[in-house]
């Protein structure tokens, strides 16, 4: 690869250390999808109107196709399949499943992702906490109701 334009970074995915080297235009979601091939984050707009590129940085929601991957040197970055790692769901991916939070599924994984930021800092939001953790994100599919009852179900609240 091209050293003139190339930059190696360590960067820890889903708990593993990496060191890779990079060019200097790409993404993070590049290195994901294309690098580490962690195909979850989806490339809905690749210019951050759409949310379905959300990966945790440092346990803040970012989208990925805006974060330059240079700049993810020394961080942690936690992608959909970093929360099952042994292929069992985590009870957040069970609760959109068990709650038909997703039909085409391709909003989902940032969806899960903004919704796992959320409730690791506020476990019990209130609806209008939902809707703001979660505007930065777009269903195309228009599940948006069964998305919010998803969520409601992974913070264990009833309704
Ligand atoms: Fe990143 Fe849409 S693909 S915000
Ligand atoms: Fe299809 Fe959201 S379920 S885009």
């Amino acid at each position: 690869m091209d050293s003139v334009h190339t930059s190696e970074i360590a960067v820890t995915v889903n708990g593993a250390a990496h060191t890779l080297a990079v060019r200097h235009h790409w993404s993070l979601l590049d290195v994901l999808r294309d690098v580490l091939w962690l195909t979850g984050a989806k490339r809905g707009c690749d210019r951050g109107e759409c949310g379905s590129c959300t990966v945790l940085l440092d346990g803040t929601p970012v989208n990925a196709c805006q974060a330059l991957a240079m700049r993810v040197e020394g961080r942690e970055v936690l992608t959909v399949e970093g929360l099952a790692p042994a292929g069992e769901l985590s009870p957040l991916q069970q609760a959109f499943l068990d709650e038909d939070g997703g039909q085409c599924g391709f909003c989902t994984p940032g969806f899960v992702m903004a919704t796992r930021a959320l409730l690791d800092d506020n476990p019990a939001p209130t609806d209008a906490q939902i809707r703001e953790a979660l505007s930065g994100n777009l269903c195309r599919c228009n599940a948006y109701g069964r998305i919010l009852a998803s969520v409601r179900a992974a913070a264990g609240r009833a309704s």
